[in-house]
């Protein structure tokens, strides 16, 4: 019997920063999720919702909140999109890798999650940003690469 006392666990077997919140309304869980008035725990919460429903609506939702202000938030919206291991993903993601104007370890968890996807299309914009300035995106980079060839190599159905 589930312990109907205890937060939801989360499918990706991952110790996530909060539980998610237990609505499934997608218009509900953006909302929060972009608002910049909301606690962060409770955009947290939205988040994590958004991708244990999944799906590319959910993708959608959780990339509309990368026009946040917050580094933190559009750093850990990268990871779940990585978990989520969609491809609907990858325009927003090479699009956060791509900007150098972008916040560091947002611009660093894009290119691990593109990495983490699993679809080969990433791989032109990872060898692009190899070289980059700042070394915690190019070693990024490197690391997705090398799971890009990893999962190419084993034939896995990664994705
Ligand atoms: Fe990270």
């Amino acid at each position: 019997m589930p312990d109907s006392s205890k937060p939801e666990v989360s499918p990706f077997e991952s110790v996530d920063p909060a539980p998610p919140s237990e609505s499934k309304n997608l218009a509900m869980l953006q909302n929060i999720l972009c608002d910049e008035n909301q606690k962060m725990f409770q955009r947290m919460r939205a988040l994590f919702a958004l991708r244990n429903i999944g799906g590319n609506d959910s993708v959608d939702a959780l990339a509309s909140a990368f026009n946040s202000n917050s580094a933190l938030l559009k750093h850990e919206i990268a990871y779940v999109l990585g978990q989520m291991q969609n491809s609907h993903a990858l325009p927003c993601l090479i699009d956060r890798l791509a900007d150098n104007e972008e916040n560091v370890m947002v611009r660093h968890e894009a290119a691990e999650a593109l990495g983490a996807i699993g679809d080969q299309r990433a791989m032109e914009v990872l060898s692009a940003f190899v070289k980059d300035n700042e070394i915690v995106v190019a070693e990024s980079c490197e690391v997705a690469i090398d799971l890009l060839n990893y999962v190419a190599s084993n034939n896995l159905d990664y994705s």
